[in-house]
Formats: structure tokens, C-alpha cells, sequence
């Protein structure tokens, strides 16, 4: 048989772990033929495309980003190009096509497969919150690498008596803000799902700091909102996807704090350094999991799924539950953290 794979949207540690082992799998184990898609969806629509073996993914599994290349593109917003997906495989004697994304290209994925695309999705994104599955690959390496940087900025704050905002990445939702908050001991942590009220924010820095030296470190989702009115926000912008543009929250937190409080605060926003780099040990296993359930699900003809970590098995649930609803940080984690704050 003859499969397709492509990776869309951000990209993320791991990517390269799970076409690997689709690869590994596919062709080792079933004598298949896998076709690597460039720049995700776009790649399929203009038919750029590389046939991929063992060989040349070697090398791969501990690189950070995509050999194939990715992008936002989404067919359902360019003209003839759902067609074109349909021809593209139809042309290439595809049997079907593996998509690895986070939300953007899975919805792009269930919406094909209501149409009768042949497609089975892995997810994919730091932010970790595609429903239905308990962990996106990725998302342990960027709370690795935001928690490293929490210990980092802590000895700077001591030293200089200072509050440290660190923005990290979160759209809808503070999985990576929640985790590193914890692992990082965040004096608070500001994550979209929960408003926050600057006044208490300041409040208890003040009373942490008061007569004495006193680091604290503030961790913001960069999609955190304040409690509506109490402060000015920029207004959001939005990509190919209708997905919002952020970044910036930590400077109108920090300005407040500083305004509020008059100790010295400043900012760390720490942006892709979060997506770029190696995976963790935990993201290449969890990566290559993915891959070789992805091919296997090909294989059987289970189309319209995608593969899911529940309860530390590999499971297949139906893409479109995978994108009806973004999960966000569960009641009894954001408990856990709220414990630690101030
Ligand atoms: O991969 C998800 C994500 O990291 C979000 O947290 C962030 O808002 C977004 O990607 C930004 O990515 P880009 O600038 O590539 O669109």
C-alpha cells in the first residue's frame, strides 16, 4: 500500500520521531510505501512531495522541528484546493494520508474525512490541548524547557530583589503555564481559562515582599486575560486558521505590578525557544508511539481516527471528537497550583 504523511501547523519537538517511526513501520513491517508531503497541507495541493525509507530518516529521531517542513495553510480558505487535495492523492496512488497537527490541521482533517478522505491524525502541539487525548507530543519538552528557565531567572530575581514575569505559550489554554508554574514554584501563575484580578496579584506580592528581600516569579500564558475591565489589553489579531495572534500580556502584568507595587519587575517572554530543539526522552517515546499506532490504524482502515494516549495506552478516537472541544487545565491541577502561589 502507499500512504502519505505531512506535518501542519507550529511546529514541535517530536515531529520528526513520529514520521520516523510511520516510516519504520510502514515499510519494515508491511512492505508499504510512504510519500512525505512538504509544508503541510500546501505540499499535498501542489504536489511537493519526497518518497521517504529508513534511510532517510535516519538521523531524526532527536531533531527538533520537521524534516518536512510546515505551514499554517489551510485548503479550506484557497480556492480549488479541497479538490486538489483529492486529486493530489488520487494521482499519487495514495491509500491514505497520515496528518500530524495540532487543531488547525486536524479540523482541516476531520473536515476532509467528513468528505471521504481516507485520513488518520496524531496530535501534535505544545500546548497540549487537543481533547481526547491525555498528552500531545511536545508538550513535555516545553515544560522542560520553560521550567529550566523559571530556575534561571529565580537566581537573577534573588539577587536583585526583582519580580520576574515569564510569558510562555498558551493560545486558549495554560497547560505549559500550569505545569512549569508548578515545577518552576511560580509565586502565580496567569492561564486563560481562569481571569485574573491584577489587584490580588499585586496584593500578595506586596505582603510576600514586605520588610525584606523576596524573589517572586509570575508565570503568564500568553493567552492569560484579566478580569474584564480591570485593565487595558491589546487588541488580538488572527492567522489563516482564525486563530488568535498573542504575545505581549506579560508587559501590560509587568507594568502594572511595577505601577501598583513599585517593586522593580521585569520581563522574560520566552516565545519559540519553547517549540525549537531536541525532545525530551519522554516526547520521543510518546512521538514514537504515535507513529507506528498511526500506520497500524492506516493499515486497518480505521480512517476519520486519531491515535490518543489514555490512561499510558495508545488508543484510536474519532478525529472529529478530537476537535469539537480544546482542553483545558483540569479543576483539580489548577488546585494544586493555586496551593503554591504568593
Ligand atoms: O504551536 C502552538 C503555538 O505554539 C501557540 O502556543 C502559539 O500561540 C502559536 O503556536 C504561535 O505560532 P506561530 O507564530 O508559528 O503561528
Amino acid at each position: 500500500m502507499r500512504f502519505g504523511v505531512l506535518t501542519g501547523g507550529g511546529d514541535c519537538p517530536g515531529l520528526n520521531a513520529v514520521i520516523r517511526a510511520v516510516v519504520r513501520k510502514a515499510t519494515r513491517h508491511y512492505g508499504d510505501e510512504v510519500l512525505g508531503f512538504t509544508d503541510g497541507w500546501q505540499g499535498v495541493v501542489e504536489r511537493h512531495f519526497r518518497p521517504l525509507d529508513v534511510a532517510t530518516m535516519q538521523h531524526t529521531l532527536p531533531q527538533g522541528g520537521t524534516v518536512l517542513g510546515t505551514s499554517r495553510y489551510n485548503p479550506f480558505k484557497v480556492d480549488g484546493a479541497v479538490d486538489e487535495v483529492f486529486t493530489s492523492l488520487k494521482d499519487n496512488e495514495l491509500d491514505g494520508l497520515i496528518v500530524i497537527g495540532g487543531e488547525g490541521t486536524l479540523s482541516c482533517a476531520n473536515e476532509f474525512s467528513q468528505r471521504g478522505l481516507p485520513v488518520v491524525g496524531v496530535p501534535k502541539t505544545i500546548d497540549n490541548d487537543i481533547g481526547v487525548t491525555e498528552r500531545t507530543f511536545g508538550f513535555d519538552t516545553a515544560v522542560s524547557i520553560a521550567t529550566e528557565a523559571i530556575d534561571r531567572l529565580r537566581t537573577t530575581a534573588e539577587s536583585h530583589n526583582r519580580v520576574m514575569v515569564v510569558e510562555v505559550m498558551g493560545r486558549h489554554v495554560g497547560h505549559i503555564a500550569t505545569w512549569s508554574g508548578i515545577a518552576g514554584g511560580a509565586t502565580a501563575t496567569l492561564i486563560p481559562e481562569e481571569p485574573f484580578d491584577i489587584d490580588s496579584v499585586c496584593q500578595a506580592l506586596e505582603a510576600r515582599h514586605e520588610g525584606g528581600r523576596y524573589a517572586s516569579l509570575i508565570v503568564v500564558a500568553e493567552g492569560a486575560k484579566p478580569v474584564a475591565g480591570t485593565m487595558n489589553i491589546p487588541e488580538d489579531t488572527y492567522d489563516e486558521f482564525g486563530h488568535v495572534r498573542l504575545g505581549g500580556i506579560s508587559h501590560r502584568v509587568a507594568d502594572e505590578i511595577e505601577k501598583r507595587t513599585g517593586i522593580e519587575t521585569r520581563v522574560t517572554i520566552l516565545g519559540y525557544v519553547q517549540r525549537g530543539g531536541t525532545p525530551t526522552a519522554f516526547d520521543r517515546v510518546l512521538s514514537t508511539r504515535y507513529g507506528v499506532a498511526a500506520i497500524d490504524a492506516a493499515r486497518d482502515g480505521a480512517w476519520g481516527s486519531m491515535v490518543a494516549l489514555r490512561s499510558d495506552e495508545i488508543v484510536r478516537v474519532p478525529l472529529s471528537d478530537a476537535v469539537a472541544d480544546l482542553k483545558g487545565v483540569s479543576p483539580q491541577l489548577w488546585d494544586v497550583a493555586q496551593q503554591f502561589f504568593a
